[in-house]
């Protein structure tokens, strides 16, 4: 494993260093099976309706060049309407005002299920690997239409109507993938938070969101362990006076009290009628909310429209991973995150894929999990982050290698960057040197992935560690300070995109002048993605990490600011800063600098528990800061604004190197950070 000390962050992470005594090598891909031009006629049919189209590198031009025709074509083709469009894209990226097929009609559960239930029935629609491994459940698209018909019908009975808001707080299940569809049946926006959020998390998402219902289950049960999500929906319920009603279906059957507003969702789902007419939506109204991190304490509402995400997670899923009729996807991501909403629920199901949900933990019951679930259910595709890899990686090789896996062909990474080892790892122990690994940058944002080694050139050689070559239609730019396009390779800088895309955000839930701030005034004209990015001498992108204050948690996005709000709430803290750092298996974590109230009668010890408790009420686990330093002060300008530069140097022990200190208001603030750091370590 790579050292921490010796290498600065970026090179820790993009594995820069010296691995089992080799440095980055270029290994080539075998391609899937054989490839050639016939590939693109009978994989994009659309093509053909492009002229002088042969390759997919000629395709990735066209799609450049002619952005609304390709999108137009594959909009047609891919997707059924309930009323044809006729404009493609109007966008201006300097007001952040975005619409795609503006003028058509579509319903987004219509795509993902009826058009499969009709056609082939049978089919698996969905394989729950449940938290023990041998309890799996599988829906048929048929059984899944009706689901999300009783469900939707259930969701009008208690008075959603189309753009209202509905809160789903659920582990991955058939059901929540079903209540998510039936929201998009009836036109409801749903906002689904992931299931390890704390009460006050979940209560700020549902206020943010003006919810007014929550659906929920009973328990949770992740890595045999149980967690009392209705008991913390309870909790976050009583600050939400627009909640009008709590649906609790079972998960594990456990007795939880039920109120006055709780409805068993279970029982009123049976009533219900098996067929719910899907509404004809207009292609730019809502689909979902997602809250992200971004770089204040307040999490970002982060809304998608219909048609467009879905074309996008249509296409992408498609692509990236090439699906096959008869594939099984396995996108281990929660349907928590973005992740989990375009690979695991609509971009798998609107292509009548087979998804598997999988409930588990990539070391429970032991660190073979996954490659058991591989071999059982003969996945074809395998999706998950780069923490995990780098998890099972130190548990070695026999656990991989006890399972067959040769029904793998695509792995897939996501969530952060993934360093040499644990790429080289997962291509030849994984992947058997026969599997395509594609490292895949996206964002909540962006809808789907964004930079892939696929799409533009099937049989070209995949570099290792990095996303490499944009998807079709995206064009990245790198800018530098002062705010000008960087031309040429060998260069870095703030990575941007230049063109608007479907899948783009259209908004930021009741703030659009800060989506404005945020994605399109730093770099007008352009979408800021926030990170950072390389463009290697071949020409191939390499996203270097966040240039603003939000750092990646075993691919959990969280704002510095966030964890700092709850510890400046401690009544002892005067002051807190937050960095992130790398870590080995988490990729970053959090890194808390605190100064303390005068007089303060408490121990460190008692601090830090008191700490880790209250961000773990009030966030999460995953947002617990691995080390806390009480100092004197923070480094600081004169005008009071602290400086992290020096603070995230401080925390990876880079001190020989500080940097220009001179413009501190106390320089002497630096020696102290450094000894107490000095002393932590021994
Ligand atoms: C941030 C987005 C995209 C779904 C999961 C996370 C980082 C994501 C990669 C990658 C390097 C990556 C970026 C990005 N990130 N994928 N392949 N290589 N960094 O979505 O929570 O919206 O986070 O994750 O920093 O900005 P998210």
């Amino acid at each position: 494993m790579w050292s921490r000390s010796k290498h600065s962050f970026f090179s820790v992470i993009l594995g820069r260093c010296r691995i089992n005594g080799k440095w980055n090598t270029k290994l080539a891909i075998p391609p899937i099976g054989k490839r050639h031009k016939s590939f693109l006629s009978t994989d994009m049919p659309e093509a053909a309706n492009f002229p002088n189209i042969n390759t997919y590198e000629d395709l990735y031009k066209f799609s450049i060049a002619h952005s609304d025709m390709f999108w137009g074509e594959l909009a047609k083709s891919r997707l059924h309407w309930d009323q044809p469009f006729t404009r493609v894209s109007e966008c201006n990226m300097h007001e952040g005002k975005i619409k795609w097929f503006a003028d058509g009609k579509l319903n987004v559960s219509y795509n993902c299920v009826d058009r499969h239930a009709n056609e082939t029935p049978d089919k698996l629609a969905l394989i729950w690997e449940k938290d023990q491994p041998n309890e799996v459940e599988s829906v048929s698209y048929k059984e899944l239409l009706s689901m999300v018909c009783r469900i939707a019908n259930c969701l009008m009975a208690q008075g959603i109507k189309k753009g209202d808001c509905v809160t789903i707080y659920m582990p991955v299940s058939p059901t929540a993938v079903a209540t998510m569809l039936a929201c998009a049946r009836i036109g409801a926006v749903h906002n689904v938070v992931f299931a390890g959020f704390s009460a006050e998390a979940l209560a700020q998402r549902i206020q943010s969101s003006s919810s007014k219902m929550v659906i929920t289950t009973d328990q949770g049960v992740r890595g045999g362990k149980v967690i009392e999500l209705k008991r913390t929906v309870d909790d976050a319920v009583k600050t939400c006076p627009s909640v009008q009603t709590v649906l609790v279906s079972k998960r594990t059957g456990a007795n939880v009290p039920m109120s006055e507003k709780d409805i068993d969702f279970d029982e009123a789902i049976v009533n219900e009628n098996s067929w719910c007419e899907p509404v004809s939506m207009d292609s730019e109204d809502w689909l979902f909310t997602l809250y992200t991190s971004g770089s204040t304490g307040k999490p970002k509402g982060i809304v998608h429209s219909q048609a467009g995400y879905l074309l996008y997670a249509t296409v992408t899923s498609k692509f990236v991973f090439d699906i096959q009729e008869g594939d099984i996807f396995g996108c281990v991501a929660d349907i928590g995150w973005i992740t989990g909403h375009s690979y695991v629920v609509y971009g798998p199901l609107s292509n009548g894929t087979t998804t598997v949900l999988f409930e588990s933990t990539p070391t429970y019951p032991d660190p073979g999990r996954y490659w058991d679930m591989v071999q059982r259910i003969k996945l074809t595709q395998f999706y998950g982050a780069p923490t995990a890899i780098r998890l099972l990686l130190k548990h070695g090789d026999s656990w991989v290698k006890k399972y067959d896996r040769s029904s793998l062909r695509v792995l897939g990474s996501v969530g952060e960057p993934i360093n040499h080892e644990a790429w080289e790892w997962y291509l030849s122990v994984v992947g058997e040197n026969r599997c395509t690994v594609v490292d895949t940058w996206w964002q909540t944002e962006t809808g789907g992935i964004m930079i892939t080694p696929r799409p533009s050139g099937v049989d070209d050689a995949i570099e290792p560690a990095m996303p490499m070559r944009p998807f079709y239609g995206i064009q990245p730019a790198l800018l530098d300070e002062s705010k000008t396009e960087i031309q040429g390779n060998s260069v870095s800088g703030a990575c941007c995109i230049k063109y608007p895309w479907p899948g783009m955000a259209r908004t930021i839930l009741g703030d659009h002048n800060r989506f404005i701030e945020t994605y399109y005034k730093p770099y007008p004209g352009l979408y800021f993605s926030g990170d950072g990015a390389n463009r290697t001498a071949d020409g191939n992108y390499q996203i270097t990490g966040r240039m603003d204050d939000v750092i990646n948690v075993s691919g959990h996005r969280l704002g510095t600011a966030e964890v700092e709000d709850v510890i400046d709430e401690h009544h002892a803290v005067a002051e807190s800063a937050v960095v992130g750092y790398p870590h080995d298996i988490k990729g970053e974590a959090p890194f808390a600098f605190l100064t303390l109230k005068e007089n303060q009668n408490i121990s460190a010890e008692d601090l830090e528990k008191e700490l880790k408790q209250m961000i773990k009420e009030k966030i999460s686990s995953f947002a617990i800061p691995d080390i806390f330093i009480v100092t004197d002060g923070l480094p600081k300008t004169r005008s009071g604004k602290i400086m992290r530069r020096i603070l995230r140097k401080i925390a990876v022990e880079d001190t020989d190197n500080l940097g220009d200190v001179s413009t501190l208001a106390d320089p002497s603030v630096v020696k102290k950070l450094v000894a107490s750091r000095k002393i932590l370590k021994t």
